[in-house]
């Protein structure tokens, strides 16, 4: 059992970055990666319908015997956590780490003024998952703002330019206006523009990294259950990408934002 691979899964690269964050804290740790490709972005799309793609995409990870579901996108932690602990851990005895609880706790321990933001999807805000995480917290100002097209810029690979300053701009405002000491990068796809959030937010606001903060979670998960991956020879460790639609665009950027771990991009079918 506990050398059996991760699933980790997001609407497409965005969770890259929290299988980036788990490989370097646990090298021994097999990765089955999927970009439900066919589907991204979720964070547009209305809760429920994000729920029924990522139940199918849960589904056929947990039908893959792998040890631990890593929800590695923040649109659809919003949308599945309950059903997914009964489904999943409960019924099925395969644990789940989300990436909403573990980036709050991360946040109300950095902030020194008790002011702050987060900036996530459309849907991700308009769940409320995130207010809902911090109201059991006293005296904490939370501020959201939904920053729809970075994922947009992030899935072509677009990380600085003219026109994505733009956007960052009129996105970060409302944020900066209301003096936050800490940020939450409520999108996993969001680290991957890390230089150009800190460069408009200053280097005094402290950034939390949902997919940072996901991947302790993932280790002490682990630890935890036990299920660690021991004695494996690295040489051996073998990740495996798959996207449900077209892998033209997926593949070789995830290879530019991973490095060559990632290898040969397969084609997963969902059943949904
Ligand atoms: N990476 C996903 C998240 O953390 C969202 C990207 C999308 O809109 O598909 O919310």
């Amino acid at each position: 059992m506990s050398n059996q691979p991760i699933g980790i899964f997001d609407s497409g690269l965005g969770g890259l970055t929290v299988a980036r964050a788990i490989i370097d804290k646990l090298p021994q740790e097999e990765i089955l990666y999927v970009g439900d490709t066919a589907n991204t972005p979720y964070g547009n799309k209305p809760i429920a319908t994000v729920r029924e793609m990522v139940l199918g995409v849960m589904d056929e990870l947990a039908s893959r015997d792998v040890k631990m579901l890593v929800i590695a996108c923040n649109t659809a932690s919003a949308a599945v956590l309950r059903d997914a602990r009964e489904r999943y851990e409960v019924d099925a005895g395969i644990p789940v780490v989300e990436v909403i609880q573990p980036a709050s706790k991360a946040a109300v321990v950095a902030t020194r003024n008790r002011r702050i933001g987060v900036i996530a999807t459309q849907a991700t805000v308009t769940s409320g998952a995130y207010k809902d995480a911090f109201a059991v917290v006293p005296d904490l100002t939370v501020v959201q703002q939904a920053c729809p097209r970075f994922v947009e810029f992030v899935e072509k690979g677009i990380t600085t330019g003219d026109e994505l300053n733009e956007v960052a701009e009129e996105y970060l405002a409302p944020i900066k206006a209301a003096q936050v000491d800490t940020l939450v990068l409520g999108c996993t796809h969001y680290p991957l523009l890390t230089g150009l959030i800190s460069q408009h937010m200053g280097d005094e606001v402290t950034l939390i990294s949902s997919s940072e903060s996901a991947a302790n979670e993932v280790y002490q998960r682990l630890v935890r259950e036990n299920i660690a991956a021991s004695g494996v020879d690295l040489g051996n460790v073998q990740h495996r990408f798959y996207g449900t639609g077209t892998l033209d665009a997926f593949a070789p950027l995830a290879r530019r934002f991973l490095g060559p771990i990632v290898g040969d991009v397969h084609q997963m079918e969902i059943s949904r």
